[in-house]
């Protein structure tokens, strides 16, 4: 699957790329069954909530299930990574499920990615891309993830580690620089069908609120980065980043 240089000029724009109803019904209640598989283990890689103990994240996906392992080699997503990123030797740097489980998935507080991949693992640049697949219908109403459209061409903003007010410790950015990035951009919800796919890159500044709703929001997410910018540093578990650098061939 190619990008049009239209979707190119967007990504590069916007920082974020929706791609509608990518994978089909069928492709996606593999993904949901695979998924029912693993969150229904009791392993360090399943991040709960704090309040409820609801599964937050699934992690090491790709070495935990073979439907996962397929999807991590599945051109839809490997090839457009590697048409924006103008390499093929991209190393599969995190793999999960995200999960807003209704009535209880809870908030992911302002911030971007780089700043973790930076600060923990060491990675040089911020050039790693975020490649999700929606397993559900994410909507205004289920916890879809908020962005700052044109936040990267920002670059780095500064942050502070939020240990606080979330079951999953984050580098975060204050709100006074939201408040300037939102005006300088917009804010965009990441919503569409089950099976759409949506890309964005490592400096895009995103969030996402509470999930008040009765319907369950599943993402799955592939982080590929250039072998070329691979983590410096080993602090965190395998399963928060992958130190196999083997490039990601595709299925
Ligand atoms: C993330 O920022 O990695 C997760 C956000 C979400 O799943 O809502
Ligand atoms: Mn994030």
């Amino acid at each position: 699957m190619r990008l049009t240089d239209q979707q190119l000029e967007q990504f590069d724009r916007d920082g974020i790329l929706v791609l509608p109803a990518v994978f089909s019904p069928t492709e996606v209640a593999a993904f949901r069954d695979a998924f029912d598989a693993v969150c229904a283990e009791d392993v360090p890689a399943n991040i709960r909530e704090k309040k409820s103990g609801a599964v937050r994240t699934a992690m090491g996906l790709h070495l935990r299930h073979p439907t996962f392992a397929g999807l991590v080699r599945d051109p839809r997503l490997v090839q457009p990574a590697r048409q924006i990123l103008a390499t093929d030797r991209l190393y599969v740097q995190q793999v999960k499920v995200n999960v807003k489980a209704a009535f209880e998935g809870e908030a992911w507080q302002w911030h971007y990615d780089f700043a973790t991949h930076h600060r923990e693992d060491g990675v040089p640049e911020p050039l790693a891309l975020n490649l999700h697949v929606f397993l559900d219908d994410v909507t205004e109403f289920n916890g879809p993830l908020h962005f700052v459209t044109g936040s990267h061409r920002h670059g780095a903003q500064p942050t502070f580690l939020d240990t606080e007010t979330t079951s999953y410790d984050l580098w975060c950015v204050d709100r006074e620089v939201v408040g300037g990035l939102v005006r300088e951009g917009r804010l965009v919800a990441g919503t569409g069908v089950a099976g759409s796919m949506l890309i964005f890159g490592d400096l895009l500044v995103h969030s996402s609120p509470p999930n008040m709703s009765p319907f369950d929001r599943r993402i799955f997410s592939l982080i590929l980065n250039p072998v070329s910018n691979a983590y410096t540093r080993d602090n965190r578990p395998d399963y928060k980043h992958h130190r196999d650098l083997t490039p990601v061939e595709t299925v």
